[in-house]
């Protein structure tokens, strides 16, 4: 049987090269050799306020947006988290054998709070879903950007927790495990490369959208801070924002970073930038024309009704037995 690979993406905003460096784009590569579910988390994203009718469109365009990036809905069921009941259901139980004290340590947390006004008890019950997402699909491998990695630290701390105490041969839950490439797991801003690029970043000039257009794209690249030494080497700590692009620019291309090194070696920032907004545009410019298809079409509607119900069932059952294992059900 193939091992299970789950994973989600907020429809919060347009994602960006970040989301699809980190996560999306091996959410397609994995299809094959593994059995795998893609969630659109609308639940997760109603944690920082919404404006209703944007959150309809962008979790509807986030599903289009999956399919045109090549997740296929006879390989991969597709679904969005909403309608699927057992994830809050589940996601209660996973608070209710969770510490304030594990929740308050979570450094998204920390980071996302101290920039709200008001802060919402599902932003600090935040990862207990994500928990209840990851368990409700027997998942054996999550693949994710390097931000995720406590919440999936928590979620094998509650597994490792809920089958010790509510089963005697461990198999009550599975164990998953995180899946986070070397390269690529934290792509930088382009405007301020110590920080992570965000799809909520308020700077526009910070992130690629999938749907920016190649003009933007090439405007985005140009204006990205480097440094004054004009060499293209890769050095994370000393020269943040041209490894950055290296990076951006091997995903992009699929050649390795010492291959680009050799390949700019003695150009400069100017000719880099332009062919490397060029290789982003190679591969987005494809997936832009799918997308613009795909919203018009029904075949979104029926991909996601699909979806809903195969997820229900093994969803369903999962919860089942977490609920007769604490005496629930
Ligand atoms: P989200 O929507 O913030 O991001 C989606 C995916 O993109 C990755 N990512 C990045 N990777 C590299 N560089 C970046 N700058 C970058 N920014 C984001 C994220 O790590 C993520 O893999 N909590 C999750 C959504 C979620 C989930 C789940 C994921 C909910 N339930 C269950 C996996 C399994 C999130 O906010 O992702």
């Amino acid at each position: 049987m193939k091992k299970k690979v789950f994973s989600g993406v907020q429809p919060s905003g347009i994602p960006t090269i970040g989301n699809y460096v980190g996560a999306m784009k091996h959410f397609v590569e994995l299809q094959d050799e593994y059995d795998c579910t893609y969630c659109i988390v609308n639940q997760h994203a109603i944690t920082v306020p919404q404006d209703p009718s944007e959150l309809r469109s962008r979790t509807r365009e986030l599903a289009a947006l999956y399919l045109a990036l090549g997740i296929d809905p006879n390989k991969s069921t597709i679904f969005v988290q909403s309608d699927v009941p057992a994830h809050a259901q589940a996601a209660w139980i996973v608070q209710c054998h969770t510490s304030i004290g594990e929740l308050e340590r979570m450094t998204q947390y920390k980071d996302k709070s101290g920039k709200q006004e008001s802060v919402s008890a599902g932003l600090l019950t935040y990862p207990p879903l994500m928990a209840a997402d990851i368990i409700l699909y027997d998942t054996d491998f999550v693949p994710v950007g390097d931000d995720q990695k406590q919440h999936l630290e928590l979620t094998r701390n509650f597994v490792q927790r809920f089958n010790n105490r509510y089963s005697k041969k461990d198999e009550l839950l599975v164990m998953p495990e995180p899946m986070i490439a070397e390269e690529g797991s934290r792509i930088m801003s382009l405007q301020e490369p110590t920080s992570k690029m965000s799809k909520s970043d308020t700077n526009q000039k910070g992130f690629i959208s999938l749907l920016d257009p190649p003009n933007v794209i090439l405007k985005k690249i140009k204006s990205a801070k480097t440094d004054s030494s004009g060499v293209i080497e890769y050095d994370k700590e000393n020269k943040p924002g041209i490894s950055n692009l290296l990076t951006i620019f091997s995903a992009f291309s699929g050649k390795s970073i010492k291959e680009l090194e050799a390949e700019f070696a003695g150009s400069g920032y100017g000719d880099f930038k332009v062919q490397l907004a060029e290789a982003i545009i190679a591969v987005l410019e494809p997936i832009q024309n799918r997308y613009q298809e795909l919203l018009v079409s029904d075949e979104l509607d029926h991909v996601l009704k699909e979806g809903a119900e195969r997820a229900n069932k093994v969803a369903h059952a999962t919860l089942k037995r977490m609920e007769t294992a604490i005496g629930l059900a």
